[in-house]
């Protein structure tokens, strides 16, 4: 994953304020995009969930609500100590996508992810948090061993319809600054690898997934949608 470094010292650096952005609910989007998610895991996932990139754990707690039981992952010391403290099940680790894929590889040794993989939940989810251009089959095929036969993955992403609105050729593409847009005092954004809908499919055909569903999250007023939810089971051929 080639600008990892950059993502993971953004975040570091922008913790605190994420935390703070998301308890103001200062990202209008979220109105729709929250609830979608929480939507589209209830329609196709029982019981429990892996919340990969989980933050401060908001999603966590929405599922919690529902009876789920979750457990939520995260690169990122202060936004996993915020989930801990926020959550009644404090369900929650400090384990970035890389030490999984080291993991899955032999490479990385994690009583948390032995014991996630014997006794796997029934679905995983990544909220807005896959941002690289390479690395993400990779990082698919390794979470396959987190997951049982019938497992589903849930990622919720920027929709590729928004690059035409945003002026952009419809071509995958670097974005410079994903935060680009946001209300709050962030510093250094980090970039966000844009994906077309032909670029997604081939990431999870790589990775031996199969899309199931799709769903476009979209304000009554918009022209675009807010999002795009990819519903993905494991191809067992
Ligand atoms: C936009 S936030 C989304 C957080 C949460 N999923 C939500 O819906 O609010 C992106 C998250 O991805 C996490 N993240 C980014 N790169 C990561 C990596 N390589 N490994 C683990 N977590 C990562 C960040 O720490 C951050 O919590």
């Amino acid at each position: 994953m080639r600008v990892t470094k950059e993502i993971v010292r953004t975040w570091e650096e922008n913790s605190k304020i994420w935390i703070e952005t998301l308890d103001k609910m200062a990202i209008p989007s979220r109105q729709i995009t929250n609830p979608a998610i929480i939507r589209a895991i209830s329609e196709n996932t029982e019981a429990s969930i892996l919340d990969l990139g989980c933050g401060e754990g908001w999603l966590c707690r929405a599922l919690e609500g529902l009876g789920y039981k979750t457990f939520g992952l995260d690169a990122m010391p202060l936004l996993i100590d915020t989930a801990q403290k926020r959550s009644l099940k404090a369900n929650f680790s400090c384990i970035s996508f890389e030490e999984i894929i080291d993991w899955s590889a032999g490479n990385y040794s994690s009583e948390t992810l032995d014991k996630l993989s014997e006794e796997p939940y029934n679905g995983l989810v990544f909220n807005f948090c896959l941002y690289e251009k390479e690395g993400v089959s990779d990082l698919f095929i390794s979470v396959r061993k987190l997951l049982p036969d019938y497992g589903k993955i849930f990622i919720q992403t920027l929709h590729p319809a928004t690059m035409h609105a945003m002026g952009l050729k419809y071509n995958s593409q670097w974005m410079e600054d994903a935060w680009a847009g946001l209300s709050g005092d962030f510093k250094n954004g980090h970039p966000w690898y844009f994906r077309t809908f032909e670029d997604w499919f081939a990431e999870f055909k790589t990775a031996g997934l199969n899309l199931e569903f799709i769903y476009e999250p979209k304000a009554s007023e918009a022209d675009l949608p807010s999002s795009i939810i990819f519903v993905l089971k494991l191809n067992m051929a």
